[in-house]
């Protein structure tokens, strides 16, 4: 599509089928307090609305620098741009007197096994995730957001990602050439998001986070040169799936089912394969499934003049320790970690939609 609707019960970037570019970039807030942080929650929106819709910025004065960078052209284009803004745990410490309000799961993402975290790149105040067609208007978003909220926001770290076209057909290819995003839970009627993707109020959440989800962001090295002398056999092993096909190894078809019933030992899929260990497919582990929503990142080169590719692994939960933590811990020790080395990323929580005009991000919450 060439927009998306900005107001709704959820934000975008969500549920939206992935565009093919992507920066992650997390600040921290430097607005005073909580007028201050209110203010900045209704200039992002204005932002967020204006770049989500397009159209053509204010006019230009003779003397003052002119508001829109010009990148895009005079019409900003909305290019299927997606804002989608999402918290950290550190803006619900005292600083803003939210902490009765944070979100019941989030803090900072701890160290698994075999994780190489730079806490520079790590956490963080207030992720953006945006999303769009083309480069040119990722970047033109962020820096404009960036501009309108200089004084109360500042960028602390940033990935930019990329999803491949359809090599050939169908399931976008991660940098370890496997079509990654073929097992997704069905989500096309309403009632699995509402399971599985968005977080309700009551139990032990607090009422403003009906309708927002949360949302991890994993920045994982792939070791590439390593990986390039791995035998196709092995390389399929660890994954449980055909590299060409993206099949899984009980099957022919992208989409068949691994029946892992008909291989209850592992001898076609590992028991320790990437896939079946995320996923056994039994109904105990249904619950578990997460909306996965990952770019590959080709940063260049590392200081020894080794290729800095990646994965950044992005997922919406409607409750991250069921989900996303339950599946990682599964995942420690997979024979894949000797091929990738997590550095970064966070636990944040997606806000719920701005839901009209008048209303804006958080809103509930402040
Ligand atoms: C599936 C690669 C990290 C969870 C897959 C597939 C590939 C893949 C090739 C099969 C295709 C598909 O169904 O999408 C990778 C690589 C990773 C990585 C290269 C790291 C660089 C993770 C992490 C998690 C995860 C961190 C969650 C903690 C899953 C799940 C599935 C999956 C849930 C679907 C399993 C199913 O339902 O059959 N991954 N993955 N992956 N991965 Fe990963």
């Amino acid at each position: 599509a060439s927009s998306y609707p900005f107001h709704g019960a959820h934000q975008a970037g969500i549920l939206t089928p992935a565009q093919r570019v992507a920066t992650f970039a997390s600040f921290d807030l430097t607005a005073a307090g909580r007028s201050e942080l209110t203010e900045l929650m209704k200039t992002l929106t204005d932002r967020a609305r204006f770049l989500a819709s397009g159209g053509t910025p204010a006019s230009v004065g003779i003397t003052a620098p002119p508001p829109d960078s010009g990148v895009l052209g005079p019409t900003v284009p909305a290019d299927g741009l997606t804002v989608t803004v999402s918290l950290g745990a550190s803006v619900f410490d005292d600083r803003y007197g939210l902490s009765s309000a944070k979100p019941a799961r989030l803090r900072t993402m701890e160290d698994f096994p075999n994780d190489d975290l730079d806490r520079s790149i790590c956490d963080g105040d207030l992720l953006l995730q945006l999303c769009a067609h083309n480069a040119d208007t990722v970047t033109h978003a962020l820096r404009d957001i960036a501009r309108a909220t200089r004084g109360a926001m500042q960028l602390r770290w940033r990935k930019d990602g990329f999803s491949s076209p359809p090599r050939p057909t169908g399931t976008p290819r991660n940098l370890l050439g496997f079509k990654d995003g073929t097992a997704h839970p069905a989500l096309d009627t309403k009632a699995a998001p509402d399971e599985l993707v968005w977080t309700h109020a009551g139990g032990d959440e607090p009422d403003w986070v009906e309708g927002g989800s949360y949302h991890v962001v994993r920045l994982i090295r792939m070791l590439v040169e390593f990986w390039d002398r791995v035998s196709i056999h092995e390389q399929e092993n660890m994954i449980g799936r055909r590299r060409d096909s993206g099949a899984p190894l009980t099957g022919t078809h992208e989409f068949d089912d691994p029946h892992y019933a008909s291989d209850p030992t592992g001898d076609v899929i590992q028991m320790d394969a990437h896939i079946r260990l995320a996923n056994n497919r039994s109904p105990q582990q249904a619950k578990q499934q997460m909306l996965r929503r990952p770019y590959n990142y080709d940063s260049g080169i590392d200081v020894n003049g080794n290729l800095d590719n990646g994965l950044i692994f992005a997922c919406f939960n409607q409750d991250l320790e069921r989900q996303f933590v339950t599946v990682q811990k599964r995942l420690i020790d997979e024979p894949l970690v000797d091929y990738i080395s997590p550095t970064g990323g966070g636990y944040f929580f997606a806000l719920p939609g701005v839901r009209h005009e008048t209303d804006w991000y958080a809103s509930g919450l402040l």
